[in-house]
């Protein structure tokens, strides 16, 4: 069996609605073959990390980088990690009000340097809040929004399942 850990952390439930929709695809595509384990960033440790085969981060952008407590979750993984999971795939997820690649550059650094394989280009969600309120508000994602996490999740599911990453 595999092991698909996915890594999360949000604020107002935008990214939390991403990573359902995910976890959903991932299950309906491949839930025989590969376990799906879900941490949030605060929790996730190094041993967690080494154990899987293959990830997806999921992050709201918040000024511009990947938030705080996603950043943490690398600061405390990164040199326990380093060398040890060369190759393995990963995918990325943003929630973001109007932008996001702040994000998308920053958490693409980082698993370069650990040698990750990227299986896609990220997938970006954008609110479109503008205003405090709007920001601070509960998100709800487009169907458009959860089909293609949903469909995230499945690429990344099978493709670990059937090897070909
Ligand atoms: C403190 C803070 C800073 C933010 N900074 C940005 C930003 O730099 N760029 C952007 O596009 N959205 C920004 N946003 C908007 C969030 O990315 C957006 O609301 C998204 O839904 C957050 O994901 P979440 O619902 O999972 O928390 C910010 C939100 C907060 C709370």
């Amino acid at each position: 069996m595999k092991r698909l850990l996915i890594i999360w952390t949000s604020t107002t439930f935008g990214t939390a609605r991403m990573v359902e929709a995910a976890v959903r695809g991932a299950i309906e595509a491949a839930g025989s073959e590969v376990e799906v384990d879900i941490e949030h960033a605060r929790d996730a440790t190094p041993e967690k990390v080494l154990a899987a085969d293959g990830y997806l981060f999921a992050t709201p952008e918040h000024l511009a980088s990947m938030a705080g407590l996603m950043k943490d979750f690398f600061d405390r993984i990164y040199y326990p990690c380093l060398d040890r999971i060369n190759g393995r795939p990963y995918s990325l997820m943003v929630c973001a009000g109007s932008d996001g690649q702040g994000t998308v550059k920053q958490v693409e650094r980082i698993a370069t340097g650990l040698r990750l394989k990227r299986i896609a280009e990220p997938v970006v969600v954008i609110t479109n809040a503008q205003t405090p309120e709007a920001i601070l508000a509960r998100k709800t994602l487009t169907a458009a929004d959860q089909k293609r996490c949903s469909e995230r999740g499945a690429a990344l599911a099978a493709g670990m399942a059937a090897g070909v990453f």
